[in-house]
């Protein structure tokens, strides 16, 4: 008799989450019930990333937690899925004795089948091959209920080969998924009473339907320009079928980023003003190391384009701090590129020496700690000066806010979001979780907008 208990803990981005409900729904329709609580799990299913050293040090802690789980009962099955199961392999069994799967971003179609396996004849089961063509287009994510935002993955895979990153080796080469289930997806959102889709892949702007498979293998498959979705196209379609919600679109790279979704953004009220376009560094010379395939010049170009055409848009992006051979003068870039821009947010990092990318192999991690964090500190320092002048330049005026949650520092407070993607927080009054609302922008900190409801 198998026990079709299953508890998931998720870790890392929100394509990580978008995997975990893909997950969740595979299992589901085999029967397997999900639990909140691991201890009345008898499989537990990690879900894990690899970006940063500190991240996979995370996880691999939280593994060696796991041992007395197993050590009260030998039957629970722990799988290790994603990222981190894709680049250890099994070297991560050798580490740990207690998995008993290890399955990477492509193979999740076999949990249940493996985990009846474990059940009959025990085993260990490990699969990180990658697929060509899958992207779960078919299965609908099981969500947490009463959410507001969906996560809609559209595209998988990097194909840019940044030399710092592990992602094209721990998700594979780009494909994208077919368009006709994205819509369908969203419709489906809308009639269920969501309210905001979140259009994921690591690359959006590579976004490209030529009937499925590899991008890389989009030009020897003689399909004509004239039949291919872009993401421009693909962002018109969801903006029409799903009028009455909002979009959002992560992540952007400014090398793939056209125009033409420029003037879609402008030409849809629903589609947000937002772009997070990282840069990772101000430095031409850091840019060039780092593989990114656009120079300071390119990307202040972009910047100026997108002021031109979307004067009301706001900016956010990533930045990372004391890549190898950056010098203070590539510090002082970054920090020069961040006063031109004035970033209304950005996520910043400093630079893990990745095993197995690029970098490793052939650079040296040459910055030491104690420099990494003094130029995280300026990098945040300044970023909190931007973003309270990108904030305040809010006061005053009324902006239709969507209702997220009740916030947390007052529970009479309701925090929200503007098309900016910037959080607002007001007076509850007799709203509710996942309304629309026009709000006054009274005030604001250095990370939020105080307003006053107007109806
Ligand atoms: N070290 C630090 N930050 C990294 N990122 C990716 N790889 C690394 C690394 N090795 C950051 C980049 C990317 C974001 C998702 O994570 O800024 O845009
Ligand atoms: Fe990693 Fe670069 Fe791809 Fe982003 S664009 S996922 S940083 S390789």
């Amino acid at each position: 008799m198998i026990n079709k208990k299953y508890y998931i803990e998720n870790y890392g981005c929100q394509m990580n989450i978008s995997d975990s409900e893909i997950i969740c729904s595979i299992l589901d329709n085999e029967g397997f019930i999900k639990t909140e609580n691991f201890k009345t799990a008898n499989i537990i299913l990690i879900n894990t990333c690899s970006i940063r050293e500190k991240s996979e040090q995370k996880i691999l802690l939280r593994i060696n937690q796991l041992k007395f789980l197993k050590k009260k009962n030998n039957n629970i099955i722990i799988g290790i899925l994603g990222c981190l199961a894709q680049n250890f392999k099994k070297k991560i069994l050798k580490i740990n004795n207690i998995i008993n799967l290890v399955l990477g971003p492509d193979s999740y179609r076999e949990i249940p089948s493996l985990i009846r396996k474990i059940y009959k004849k025990s085993g260990k089961y490990i699969n990180t091959f990658f697929s060509k063509n899958e992207t779960y287009a078919d299965i609908l994510p099981k969500r947490d209920k009463n959410k507001i935002t969906a996560f809609v993955t559209i595209m998988r895979g990097c194909d840019n080969m940044c030399t710092f990153c592990v992602v094209p080796f721990t998700r594979g080469r780009e494909k994208s998924r077919d368009p006709h289930s994205i819509i369908k997806e969203c419709e489906f959102l809308f009639k269920k009473g969501y309210k905001e889709i979140i259009l994921l892949g690591q690359n959006v702007d590579s976004y490209l339907w030529y009937g499925g498979g590899l991008k890389k293998n989009f030009k020897k498959s003689k399909i004509k320009n004239e039949r291919i979705i872009n993401f421009s196209n693909l962002l018109e379609l969801v903006a029409i079928s799903v009028p009455f919600m909002r979009i959002r679109f992560c992540t952007s790279n400014p090398n793939d980023m056209s125009y033409k979704v420029l003037n879609i953004i402008k030409k849809y009220k629903n589609i947000c003003k937002h772009i997070h376009l990282p840069v990772q560094s101000g430095s031409n010379k850091i840019l060039s190391l780092m593989n990114r395939k656009h120079s300071r010049e390119d990307y202040i170009l972009l910047i100026n384009k997108i002021n031109k055409i979307l004067p009301n848009c706001s900016i956010s992006c990533d930045i990372i701090t004391g890549f190898c051979n950056e010098y203070e003068y590539d510090h002082n870039e970054t920090l020069n590129l961040m006063k031109l821009v004035k970033y209304n947010f950005s996520y910043m990092f400093i630079y893990s020496h990745r095993i197995g990318t690029y970098a490793y192999k052939n650079l040296i991690d040459n910055v030491s700690l104690e420099i990494k964090k003094r130029r995280l500190k300026e990098i945040i320092s300044l970023q909190r000066k931007h973003s309270y002048f990108r904030l305040s330049k809010s006061i005053g005026y009324i902006q239709e806010i969507l209702i997220e949650g009740i916030s947390k520092k007052n529970i009479n407070f309701f925090y929200g979001r503007n098309s900016k993607n910037e959080i607002v927080i007001f007076p509850k009054k007799k709203f509710k979780i996942g309304d629309f609302l026009k709000v006054k922008i009274n005030n604001c900190t250095s990370a939020t907008l105080i307003g006053d409801i107007l109806n």
